[in-house]
């Protein structure tokens, strides 16, 4: 492992993970062809640089799968007594439907056996419409599951403060909430970070690299097209600056940014990832990978080797007020799905 210990985190008091985490929406197809066999070859590499931990879903194309491969090599490469150092955390996101214990079964079924593994690390729970109270007892046959032993952990995605609090007296224990999270998508600042810090939930952070445009690749440049914008990623997170304030305003950000990352000797993406490492509630940031395309290995090492300080804060915050508040534009957190 080549990361420094501050990397780790304890997630729940079985399960340490890496505060980077691999995010796998980006093998799904929606953002280049992705091979199989160099991307679960490439997975070697993210491990063995010490980032252990996977964030992928039941609908991101092939990733449990390749969660499966991957697991079945590293178990012949290392032994299979090591395939406890990887953490995959998995979502279901089902169709609005009745949700009975058999759904359920069926849907948690297809994850276990496609990932090749006898219990999942964590199940994260997405919910489309909030006017249907399924989730609940969607909610109620994954704790069953939990206490057989299917799940490790129970967690959600996308659920709003209100929700989270409905869950919580509902009798549920949650440990993560999986969100947006960015220097330019800052909501969870406004409601939902006080909530996981007084009820024990941590967050776990996506968007934070607006899929790449937070980097230097995009410092000092037009206006992008949207025929440019070749990946859903980039064509998500366009749309959230549009909201936010525009291109002119995140070319101010992009240009503070750099003159942080010059003085601390890092990348633009370090100091967005640092940023967001550092919020209260905050336990992860998932960074995606488009495996077998496109790498950043040893650029996101970085994060974790410098700190920000006032004078960084300061500058950020010069830019971050002339921003639109996202709260009052979309909602809370996940509102930008219903
Ligand atoms: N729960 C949800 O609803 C939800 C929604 C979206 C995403 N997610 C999760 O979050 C993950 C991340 O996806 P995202 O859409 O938010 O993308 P992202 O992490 O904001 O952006 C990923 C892209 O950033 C670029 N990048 C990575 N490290 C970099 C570095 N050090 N310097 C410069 N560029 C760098 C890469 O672009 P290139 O490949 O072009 O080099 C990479 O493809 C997904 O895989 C998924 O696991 C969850």
């Amino acid at each position: 492992m080549t990361l420094p210990l501050s990397s780790r985190f304890r997630f729940a008091p079985d399960l340490t993970i890496c505060r980077i985490l691999n995010g796998m929406w980006q093998v799904s197809g929606a953002h280049g062809t992705v091979g199989p066999e160099p991307a679960v070859a490439e997975m070697f590499a993210y491990h063995d640089a010490g980032f252990t931990t996977w964030d992928l879903a039941d609908h991101y194309g092939p990733a449990e799968t390749f969660i499966g491969n991957f697991r079945h090599q590293f178990g012949a490469r290392y032994g299979d007594e090591r395939l406890s150092e990887i953490q995959a955390f998995t979502k279901w996101v089902p169709r609005p439907q009745r949700m009975t214990r058999r759904v359920v079964d069926e849907a948690i079924g297809v994850s276990l056996s496609r990932m090749g593994v006898e219990c999942l690390d964590l199940l994260q729970f997405h919910w489309w419409d909030y006017s249907n109270e399924g989730y609940l007892d969607a909610l109620d046959h994954l704790a069953e599951l939990k206490h057989e032993g299917k799940i490790r952990h129970l967690a959600l995605t996308n659920f709003d403060t209100e929700r989270l609090r409905v869950i919580a007296e509902h009798g549920i224990r949650i440990v993560s909430n999986q969100v947006q999270y960015s220097l330019v998508d800052r909501r969870p600042e406004a409601l939902m970070a006080a909530f996981c810090r007084e009820n024990a939930v941590t967050l776990l952070s996506y968007g934070t690299l607006l899929g790449g445009l937070l980097s230097e690749r995009y410092l000092g440049r037009p206006e992008p097209r949207r025929a440019e914008l070749v990946t859903a990623s980039l064509q998500k997170y366009k749309n959230m600056i549009d909201a936010w304030g525009g291109w002119a305003l995140f070319q101010e950000l992009l240009a503070a940014l750099k003159q942080i990352a010059e003085r601390h000797r890092v990348s633009i993406a370090n100091v967005g990832v640092r940023y967001i490492l550092d919020r209260p509630a905050v336990a992860g940031v998932i960074i995606g990978a488009r495996l077998g395309i496109a790498q950043h290995i040893a650029d996101n090492t970085r994060v974790f080797g410098f700190a920000l300080d006032t004078e960084d804060h300061a500058l950020i915050e010069t830019i971050l007020v002339k921003s639109r508040d996202l709260m009052r534009v979309i909602g809370d957190c996940g509102d930008e799905y219903r």
